[in-house]
């Protein structure tokens, strides 16, 4: 089985290279699925079908050949779906505090809740085996990057936080009752939280298998889309996840050497050369601007041929990683690809057997084996794109 991720800022045509991607591998006998994140769907719209045939078919995998179904999740089915009992507690809490019914329902969508159903799909379709390839087609950077730190983050808030907050309202629930008029969460609220916790377990293990799941980042030759990739770029990275290509889209093709567009092409060649040396040694495929929009099979099959020509879309284009332990002369080394970040920006502290790394706006959490957690302090260094993080020999004092 293989699960491509494709990522990048609004426009640069994420959903029709993942779309492009499936039609390949739908001819080449792969049952695909391609699963949409935005909630701007427009897959649909791609693949030229009667929009109101997908919207009956409510959030559920849509056959749009033999072997291509596209899904498009909507919150408020998956809402129906996975989260009907955190959701009734939380607009009740927010009822409570004073607002208004439909406002408080729809308050209670809070931010995470799609991210997770994504998780939710994915490792119930790998469990499922139904498919050969599930094809994400992820929101705009900004948000669809939430979801790769989703695992951890739960992971530790069911070892930490959850028991605790369940003893605690247990322990509270009289006295609340008759000093405030806020309803706690019950024992459903606690047994859902934890149901949802066991059907992402391993999900974390999915994404960060390179042999299964890559990412492809989408993007076109200009400094601000570059910029953002760059980002992307970086946090996927940290993520452990495999960026397998980086697909530069649009580009301006020879015929807009002269005239309106002679400019632009101009500015565009730079940043063709820059994203070579930003992206190496991920690999660049580049498409340029077609002269219509890609709407249909048959240009959504000529924008394949062009991304792929004769190569297996699902193929593992690259077998860099981005995090490595090594273990030299009995000390232990993390090695963190992280080619954007400048030194100055990464913090790293340590907590127990918990390592934190900032990164900007950006924090992972690395839960460090036992065998390096028992030994002294770290010491960072960067090596060219490389964050090395240095354990200290065994601690036998
Ligand atoms: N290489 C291309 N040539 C011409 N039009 C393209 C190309 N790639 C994408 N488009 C068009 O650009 C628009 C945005 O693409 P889309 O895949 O929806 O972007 P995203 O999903 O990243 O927001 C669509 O109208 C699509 O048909
Ligand atoms: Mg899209």
């Amino acid at each position: 089985m293989r699960i491509i991720f494709f990522a990048g800022k609004g426009g640069v045509g994420k959903t029709s290279v993942a779309a492009a991607t499936a039609v390949r591998a739908a001819e080449s006998g792969r049952r695909t699925l391609v699963l949409s994140l935005d909630v701007a769907h427009s897959l649909a719209d791609i693949f030229d079908l009667d929009r109101d045939l997908l919207d009956r078919n409510r959030g559920l995998p849509f056959a749009v050949h033999e072997r291509l179904w596209i899904q498009e999740l909507d919150i408020q089915e998956e809402i129906g779906r996975n989260w009907k009992d955190i959701h009734d507690y939380l607009s009740g809490l927010l009822h409570t505090a004073g607002l208004d019914g439909v406002l408080a329902e729809e308050l209670a969508v809070f931010p995470g809740m799609e991210e997770i159903s994504l998780l939710l799909h994915i490792n119930q379709h790998v469990r499922s085996r139904r498919f050969d390839a599930l094809l994400l087609d992820c929101a705009p950077t900004g948000e669809s990057l939430r979801f790769i730190g989703l695992p951890a983050t739960l992971d530790w808030y069911m070892e930490k936080v959850l028991r605790l907050e369940r003893n605690l309202v247990r322990a509270v629930r009289p006295l609340a009752r008759r000093l405030y008029d806020i309803p706690l969460p019950d024992e459903r609220y606690f047994q859902a939280v934890e149901a949802l916790c066991t059907r992402l377990r391993g999900v974390d293990r999915l994404l960060t298998d390179p042999d299964l799941t890559t990412v492809r980042l989408v993007a076109s030759p200009e400094k601000v889309v570059l910029k953002e990739t760059q980002r992307a770029f970086m946090y996927f990275c940290l993520h452990r996840m495999c960026i397998d290509s980086v697909v530069l889209n649009r580009v301006l093709p020879e015929a807009a050497n002269d005239g309106y567009f002679a400019a632009w092409r101009r500015e565009q060649r730079g940043h063709l050369e820059k994203a070579e040396e930003l992206f190496r040694p991920v690999p660049i495929r580049t498409v340029e601007l077609f002269e219509q929009e890609v709407i249909g099979w048959e240009r959504l099959e000529r924008l394949a041929d062009r991304l792929y020509g004769g190569e297996d879309p699902l193929a593992r284009f690259t077998r860099e990683e981005p995090y490595r332990w090594v273990k030299r002369d009995g000390l232990y080394e993390l090695r963190i690809r992280l080619p954007f970040a400048a030194r100055e920006a990464i913090e790293v502290s340590r907590v127990a057997d918990e390592l934190l790394l900032r990164i900007g706006g950006y924090k992972r959490c690395i839960l460090l084996p036992k065998k390096v957690a028992a030994r002294a302090a770290v010491k960072a260094k960067m090596e060219d794109a490389d964050l090395v993080l240095l354990f200290g020999k065994e601690d036998h004092g």
